[in-house]
């Protein structure tokens, strides 16, 4: 099931402070955070991630609103990326194992085509070899991997720096 913030992901033309919007979108498996394979992926939950990415949000200069989004199935991963990264100005993404062979998944990250940071928890490249391959790599901006959940932190301070905020939103 997906779950999503209640943090709006849209910022009205209207809205005086016209903060930055960055999607976070976390793919298959990373709702079990915290209990799937600690050794691996860290004792964190998705929502504590989700909790501090957002809350260091409001702390940057220019502040972000943070939108975050997970789901176990493609094509709401790709209905995420065309509805929520189309009304962002950067998205976050943890495509999991859709990293490795969704072509769906890297079109719409190609059609939107937004500055996009995508983030790995872990080493893929020091893991089994079929980790080794990443289809979305050629269209996102760069790649954050194996720096566990400071690399989401590290993708939103990057994107903050170098973001300009959407004019027609
Ligand atoms: C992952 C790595 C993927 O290979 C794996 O399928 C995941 C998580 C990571 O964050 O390290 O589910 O994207």
């Amino acid at each position: 099931m997906a779950t999503t913030n209640p943090e709006p992901a849209r910022r009205g033309a209207d809205d005086p402070d016209r903060r930055l919007r960055v999607v976070v979108l976390h793919g298959p498996n990373l709702n079990l955070l915290g209990q799937r394979e600690p050794g691996i992926y860290g004792a964190e939950t998705l929502d504590q991630i989700n909790q501090r990415i957002t809350a260091l949000g409001r702390q940057l200069d220019p502040p972000v609103t943070v939108h975050t989004f997970q789901s176990n199935h493609e094509g709401e991963i790709v209905d995420a990326i065309q509805q929520f990264g189309g009304a962002s100005d950067g998205i976050i993404i943890n495509p999991a194992a859709f990293t490795h062979y969704s072509i769906a998944v890297r079109d719409a990250l190609a059609a939107v085509a937004k500055p996009t940071v995508e983030v790995h928890l872990s080493n893929v490249h020091a893991r089994e070899e079929f980790r080794h391959v990443s289809v979305t790599a050629s269209v996102v901006t760069g790649q954050v991997v194996g720096l566990g959940s400071v690399g989401y932190e590290l993708a939103l301070r990057f994107l903050a720096g170098h973001l300009t905020p959407r004019d027609d939103a």
